[in-house]
């Protein structure tokens, strides 16, 4: 079973999508980290992010196994990782990781801004998470915060609103819901009210096993 999760940033797909991969019993790929990553290797290289040669460069030498995800998800790579995944180029280097990932005997759970319409419009499963703008942010400044980050919710929701912007207006792959996703609005929801929400729509979706 493949389950596609996608929505813009600090929705909750990520906590969503680690719930339901334990449950499931299945791996899970946060590929946000993909962008982070190679925006970080650019910036780790004094690159400059619009230089496409060195975002596909950089994109084609990521090893899964090197990832440090938690150095990976402070607030300057989110946004690092926005400008390199308008980068089309860069975009193509990096569907045939997602695409194997998914394809693993028994099924993946992958959450991103695309994995339902582009990587993955095959999914057994697809949930769009979405929440507003201001509970986002509140949820970004606290995760940043206990990171040891000096953030404001002002800026935090300046961010927000940028990197929707950028993630939804790029030509290649924006972030947008695919026409047969269900739509999970967890702005009042806690993480358990979202995960139970989530599994009984899996239950009712997922494929008769063989
Ligand atoms: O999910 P995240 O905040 O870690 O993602 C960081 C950025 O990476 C996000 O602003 C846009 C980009 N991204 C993308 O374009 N496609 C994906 N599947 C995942 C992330």
């Amino acid at each position: 079973m493949i389950i596609a999760i996608d929505g813009p940033a600090a929705s909750g797909k990520g906590t969503l999508a680690k719930r339901l991969a334990a449950y499931y019993g299945l791996p899970h790929l946060d590929t946000g980290l993909l962008y982070r990553a190679t925006a970080k290797a650019m910036l780790d290289a004094d690159q400059s992010l619009q230089n496409i040669e060195a975002a596909v460069s950089a994109a084609r030498g990521l090893a899964l196994i090197d990832f440090d995800a938690d150095a990976l998800r402070g607030r300057e790579m989110g946004e690092a990782a926005s400008i390199v995944a308008a980068i089309p180029q860069v975009r193509e280097a990096l569907n045939a990781v997602q695409r194997n990932f998914a394809h693993r005997p028994g099924g993946a759970v992958l959450d991103g801004r695309d994995i339902g319409t582009v990587i993955c419009p095959e999914a057994d499963v697809k949930i769009f998470v979405i929440a507003s703008a201001d509970a986002r942010a509140q949820r970004r400044a606290l995760e940043l915060g206990q990171r040891g980050e000096k953030v404001t919710f002002t800026d935090i929701l300046a961010d927000i609103k940028q990197r929707d912007m950028r993630d939804s207006q790029r030509m290649t792959a924006p972030l947008k819901a695919a026409a047969d996703a269900v739509v999970l609005d967890t702005t009042n929801l806690s993480v358990d009210t979202a995960f139970q929400a989530a599994r009984s729509m899996i239950d009712r979706l997922r494929p008769e096993p063989a």
